[in-house]
């Protein structure tokens, strides 16, 4: 009459419900941090530019690229002198930054470089000089 096989259960149990989680789900979780994910937790697969912006950045930095400022501070991608540098954008994203969640494992390196020429080239911005995948490959870490 000892507890232990009740435990050891338990304790499988707890391993398949971990092993049974989607890949990648923990990892998001754990970078998502104080926000709630406002993005897709499975992935892109070959998600547009556009398609990525409306997924995940405009949750934050609203839908025509103007920020949002009030309990937290959403830069302005519209009109932000900033973004005249492509590697700058695409290290954001990659790497995140304060407030700004990194995305670098949940988008590929073609993905970013769309991401980053959509908010570049849309918003009043006219950066035409657009990095490529290869650039931002070479930018992660
Ligand atoms: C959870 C909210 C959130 C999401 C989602 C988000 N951002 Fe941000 N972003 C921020 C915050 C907060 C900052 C300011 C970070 C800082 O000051 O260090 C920022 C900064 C930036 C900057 C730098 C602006 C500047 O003036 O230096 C760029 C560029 C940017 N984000 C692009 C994007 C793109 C592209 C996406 C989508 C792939 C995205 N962000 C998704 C919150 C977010």
């Amino acid at each position: 009459m000892s507890a232990r096989p009740f435990c050891l259960t338990l304790a499988v149990v707890g391993v398949l419900a971990v092993l049974m989680l989607p890949p990648g789900l923990s990892e998001l979780r754990a970078q998502s941090s104080d926000a709630t994910p406002l993005y897709p937790q499975a992935g892109f697969g070959d998600a547009s530019g556009e398609t990525v912006y409306k997924a995940i950045c405009q949750g934050c930095h609203m839908p025509a690229g103007e920020g949002a400022y009030g309990a937290g501070e959403y830069p302005a991608l519209a009109g932000n002198p900033k973004l005249a540098a492509g590697p700058y954008v695409a290290m954001m994203v990659v790497d995140g930054s304060g407030g700004m969640p990194a995305f670098g494992s949940m988008l590929n390196d073609q993905q970013v470089a769309e991401v980053v020429a959509h908010v570049r080239t849309h918003f009043g911005n006219t950066y035409g000089d657009a990095i490529s995948a290869e650039d931002v490959k070479s930018l992660r870490r």
